[in-house]
């Protein structure tokens, strides 16, 4: 079959339909995400941390995030696969972003990119959505701000709140397909869900979303301490402990290789 597209996107908002979002930074896991239905794969720049072990998202390079969206492309058929922007390849300017943008695009063959930011951003977005490229907003817990918020913490409580609205609103106006929202207020993800038509998708942000996004390693019990909002659906740490422990002492006694493992 074909890859889902934004239309796609914007006609499971008219129809109310709810729909999941994964990441996905290697070919064996996004067809694994693939097969199993899931609609929009994110390679985000959570790889600096769950793939390449910086513990921001501020470190990594579009060159890092290139390569890992390629393969994310090579090992999808069904996906839209969206990429993250990382820090520092976008806010200098609407070129600068648009730059960014072609690399995800020509060289690792993206269907849409991600940014974070609201009406600060709206330059960016502009250039973008005119030169073709499907963009995704990101509110409220921004990571790549971490710097300014002083940790990460639940964004757009009391006036705050209107900020966030209008962004969203902002964002929508200048033509993004779908806003992220990480860690807000249910009640106020509700009400941005409401105001606009295109999808809201959550992360922390409360049931009422559009759609909502896990980082995979959370959701498959890979991460030692989540967050709240994370709910765990394996035990792959304990799964992978456990094998790892058993091939080490089958080797260390002779029981592995067997026979049936051999060439005679
Ligand atoms: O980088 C990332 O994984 C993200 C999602 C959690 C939304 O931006
Ligand atoms: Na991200």
């Amino acid at each position: 079959g074909r890859r889902v597209t934004v239309r796609d996107i914007a006609a499971a908002k008219q129809r109310g339909e709810r729909w999941p979002m994964v990441t996905a930074y290697d070919a064996m896991t996004a067809r694994l995400f693939d097969q199993a239905g899931i609609p929009v794969m994110l390679v985000g720049d959570s790889a600096a941390m769950v793939v390449y072990g910086y513990d921001s998202t501020l470190p990594v390079t579009v060159d890092d995030l290139v390569t890992l969206t390629a393969a994310v492309v090579r090992g999808s058929s069904r996906a839209m696969v969206v990429a993250d922007l990382p820090f520092a390849s976008y806010q200098a300017s609407p070129e600068q972003a648009l730059a960014s943008a072609a690399r995800f695009m020509k060289e690792a063959g993206a269907h849409a990119v991600k940014l974070e930011g609201g009406r600060r951003v709206l330059p960016q977005i502009e250039t973008l959505v005119s030169a073709g490229v499907p963009v995704m907003g990101h509110l409220g817990l921004t990571p790549q701000s971490v710097n300014v918020f002083g940790g990460y913490r639940v964004q757009g409580r009391g006036q705050s709140g209107d900020e966030l609205m209008a962004d969203a609103k902002a964002l929508e106006h200048v033509g993004a397909f779908a806003v992220v929202l990480e860690c807000v207020p249910a009640d106020l993800a509700a009400r941005v869900t409401a105001a606009l038509s295109v999808p809201t998708i959550g992360i922390g942000a409360g049931p009422a979303c559009d759609a909502q996004v896990l980082v995979w390693q959370d959701l498959m019990g890979l991460t030692p301490h989540p967050a709240k909002f994370v709910k765990k659906y394996a035990d792959l740490a304990g799964e992978m402990d456990h094998a790892v422990r058993a091939f080490a002492d089958d080797v260390v006694s002779g029981a592995f290789p067997g026979p049936e493992h051999s060439y005679r």
